[in-house]
């Protein structure tokens, strides 16, 4: 009744931006990622019959109110699908996700979850159930349970039911690097879920967004099936510009970008005009994330650092999906 997982975040170069279903994590559009090796988080999970409520331990530290709350629900889930309702567990997570990094730690966190979660209580999940039931923790979870190159399909059904992610190319496909660029950027956060909701509820701009999706990913599929990085590249920074003008439409209109998110993506730019190939990306947050290939690693990393207001430069490779220890 005990089992421990491993899993990696990913960050996308084609977003998800926008829910159907709430309650369901149904996404509007499909979305694409790239797993990454250097954030990650184990989670121990065991089910012990003596237990009358779950416990969650992050970082050595017992955890409470809301965090506890969406573990707890999520481990639900999972009871519900084993048929074990009275069944809790002590949940201990290890997050490898430095917090400033500006990755959210919830698709590692949740991926680590449902996978050591489902294992411990019996039940035998292939990829897509598991994926299946990583989304309902968290939607950008779901694509975690790959490595390389995944994508999450967002199905058609009311249900979910046909709504996971599916591998496109493995961890070893290809040598696509990640350097994450930490701001000095003090902001009042709009989380992922309330931005997503506002935008799909007032931004004009949310129908163009999503009309433009199925072209972005054929787009995107042919550049890695080509392992062409320009393709790639211009493919990830265009959708990711898209996303972000979703937000400027919406009401109130709000951006997840800082003066010093605007220098770096310009610094990206001009990087291409001196002939290095790299492109950004940025979730809903200010730091930036840069896509470049190995041979232009040092060069990269020394670029980014020398700009004002970068306090720091953490770089990734490409990394393995769900493993169990
Ligand atoms: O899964 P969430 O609720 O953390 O939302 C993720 C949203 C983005 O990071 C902006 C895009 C994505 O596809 O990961």
């Amino acid at each position: 009744m005990k089992a421990t997982a491993k899993a990696h975040t990913n960050i996308a170069l084609i977003k998800y931006w926008g829910k159907r279903d709430e309650a369901l994590i149904l996404p509007t559009n499909n979305s694409l990622s790239l797993t990454l090796d250097g954030f990650y988080t184990t989670t121990t999970v065991e089910f012990r019959e003596e237990l009358t409520q779950d416990i969650f331990y992050l970082n050595d530290e017992c955890i409470s109110g809301i965090p506890y709350t969406r573990v707890s629900q999520f481990l639900d889930l999972i009871r519900d699908i084993a048929k074990k309702p009275n069944l809790f567990a002590q949940v201990k997570s290890t997050n490898h996700v430095p917090t400033a990094a500006g990755f959210a730690s919830s698709a590692s966190g949740f991926a680590a979850l449902a996978s050591a979660g489902s294992q411990a209580i019996g039940l035998t999940l292939n990829d897509q159930e598991l994926s299946r039931l990583t989304r309902r923790g968290s939607g950008s979870a779901c694509r975690s349970i790959y490595g390389g190159f995944a994508e999450w399909d967002k199905g058609e059904k009311e249900d979910g039911s046909d709504s996971f992610a599916v591998p496109i190319a493995p961890q070893d496909y290809w040598d696509i690097r990640v350097a994450a660029v930490v701001l000095h950027a003090d902001m009042k956060k709009v989380s992922s879920r309330v931005g997503m909701k506002r935008t799909v509820d007032t931004s004009p701009f949310f129908k163009g967004w999503v009309d433009s999706i199925p072209q972005d990913l054929k787009q995107i599929k042919s550049g890695i099936s080509e392992r062409d990085f320009e393709k790639v590249g211009s493919v990830a920074e265009a959708n990711c510009l898209k996303m972000h003008a979703t937000t400027l439409g919406a009401n109130p209109p709000f951006t997840y970008w800082h003066d010093t998110t605007f220098t770096v993506m310009q610094h990206v730019q001009m990087l291409r005009k001196k002939g290095i190939p790299a492109y950004f990306t940025i979730d809903a947050g200010p730091n930036v994330k840069v896509l470049y290939l190995p041979e232009n690693e040092e060069q990269i990393k020394q670029e980014l650092e020398s700009i004002p207001g970068v306090t720091d430069v953490i770089l990734s490779k490409s990394g393995q999906g769900i493993t169990y220890i």
